[in-house]
């Protein structure tokens, strides 16, 4: 991918942004999990899959909606679908060709941009209605530099939908020892955690280059970029009676993601 893309990012996030564009490339010609297109069954009710508190009002056609850092082929398929005017960036030209592909399949309109979510220089201020971001703010070193440029393209007034995984989780040892599941990352973390092989699953996408963003980053972030926080869920992954070691078992001790609504603060007037 070209430098440019990368405009308005230091070098410790254009090297991120490399090492996780390769990553997700391989992770879609994989077909893992998180890499995989929308469903026929999503296409049922494809507003639903992706907004189940209703969040975004109910209704989003006509919208003008930015899917950040949410190539695949489900999220910008499905919003548009449900009638949303859609642009989706990615860093991963892998995962934006599924989205193309997907758009052209179902007959939808979808805007394809590779871009680092960090630098988004391609992208004109106030330009959209509302941003979702699915998890991925873990791939960046400097999530305020996100929060700065979501604020610029999202109009005043205008919702951003984010989900973080939850920087307990990110301390957290994937599997349980004799003692249980381990705080083992210090909190105050400085530079990527260690990678975690082929073995991460879904909490860790293997070989991806991640990093721990504190509350005071995530929500307080959100807040300094200029806007408000309106609401705050810990989706539930906890399951009773699942195996020991199964990601049901660990969701009892861990909430492993969160999700934020947030709503852009007008401008403030010159003086
Ligand atoms: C968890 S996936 C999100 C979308 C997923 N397909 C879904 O269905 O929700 C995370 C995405 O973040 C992207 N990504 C990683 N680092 C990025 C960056 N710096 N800028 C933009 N996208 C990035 C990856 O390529 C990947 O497509």
């Amino acid at each position: 991918m070209a430098d440019s893309h990368f405009l308005a990012s230091d070098e410790d996030g254009r090297d991120a942004a490399r090492h996780n564009a390769a990553a997700w490339d391989r992770l879609a010609r994989e077909a893992a999990p998180l890499a995989r297109p929308a469903t026929d069954a999503e296409f049922r009710d494809p507003l639903k899959q992706l907004d189940p508190l209703g969040w975004l009002g109910g209704d989003v056609r006509g919208q003008r909606i930015l899917c950040l850092a949410a190539g695949g082929g489900r999220q910008s398929a499905l919003y548009a679908a449900a009638g949303a005017q859609v642009t989706v960036v990615d860093v991963s030209g892998e995962m934006l060709a599924l989205d193309r592909a997907v758009a052209r399949e179902r007959g939808l309109s979808v805007r394809a941009i590779q871009a680092s979510m960090d630098a988004l220089p391609m992208l004109a201020a106030d330009e959209f209605d509302a941003v979702v971001h699915p998890v991925s703010t873990c791939y960046v070193p400097d999530v305020q530099r996100v929060f700065r440029e979501v604020a610029r393209v999202l109009r005043p007034g205008g919702v951003y939908v984010s989900q973080h995984k939850s920087p307990v989780s990110l301390q957290t040892t994937l599997a349980p020892g004799p003692h249980g599941y381990a705080l083992v990352q210090p909190y105050y973390q400085r530079g990527p955690l260690p990678p975690v092989g082929p073995h991460g699953g879904r909490l860790r996408e293997p070989g991806t280059r991640e990093y721990l963003h504190r509350w005071e980053e995530l929500i307080g972030g959100i807040c300094r970029a200029g806007f408000i926080v309106e609401d705050f869920v810990e989706p539930v992954h906890a399951k009773q009676d699942a195996a020991v070691g199964s990601h049901g078992h660990r969701g009892q001790f861990v909430a492993p993601y969160v999700r934020i609504k947030a709503r852009r603060r007008p401008r403030q007037a010159a003086p």
